[in-house]
């Protein structure tokens, strides 16, 4: 590891550009992803998430699914800025997309009725916790990344594409590359109106 946790989760950027040239080798992503989903915590540990991890033709793939899906509900005139976007995702290395599987929160619900609403709360934060190791550690390797949310509008393509069983539910999309931009500047609210401290 090249950082520190603290200065991973303070370069941790959302970074628009981003390009196909390899920083790590392919099994040194698979490896951290690996990493990142044996040991980031779930409720209950339940283990929901699942993530699929798209290199190379795979990803471009997606890109090109989400820009025809996009196509077909923005206005032809006003589509260019779209399309920019998905070519500059399309632009990178890979994509990891993150899935809560459903069948894991309903066996909870079931076992535990008590917390039947809290579930699929709690499957959403843990998925946002994957996320953010997921997205820190792809830092940390030397790429950029961003959060992307094309669910549901393109879950059934996904699905068949992918072969992904039925009950996994996407969740989010990241996009990841070599950095091409460094990322803008980042206002900051006054952490004195965000935390209190007593004692
Ligand atoms: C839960 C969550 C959802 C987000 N959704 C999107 C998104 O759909 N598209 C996008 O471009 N960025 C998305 N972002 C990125 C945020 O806009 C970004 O993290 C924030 O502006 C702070 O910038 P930074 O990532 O450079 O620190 C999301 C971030 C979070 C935490």
């Amino acid at each position: 590891m090249s950082k520190d946790f603290y200065a991973a989760v303070k370069d941790r950027r959302s970074i628009y550009g981003i390009s196909k040239e390899a920083v790590v080798s392919d099994e040194r992503i698979q490896e951290v992803i690996e990493h990142a989903v044996k040991h980031t915590p779930s409720s209950f540990n339940s283990q929901s998430a699942r993530v699929v991890l798209l290199l190379g033709e795979q990803h471009d793939k997606l890109w090109d699914i989400t820009k025809e899906t996009l196509r077909k509900i923005v206005p032809a005139d006003q589509f260019a800025p779209t399309e920019e976007k998905m070519n500059a995702f399309k632009s990178g290395y890979g994509t990891v997309l993150f899935f809560e599987d459903e069948t894991v929160i309903e066996q909870l619900q079931q076992s535990f009725p008590s917390y039947k609403e809290n579930f699929p709360i709690w499957s959403h934060h843990s998925s946002g916790m994957h996320q953010f190791v997921v997205w820190t550690a792809l830092e940390i390797e030397g790429f950029g990344a961003t959060l992307q949310h094309y669910n549901p509008l393109i879950d059934d393509q996904v699905k068949q594409e992918w072969n992904i069983p039925a009950e996994w539910k996407l969740i989010a999309q990241m996009p990841f590359g070599k950095p091409t931009v460094q990322p803008g500047e980042k206002e900051f609210k006054p952490l004195e109106d965000r935390i209190k401290v007593f004692k």
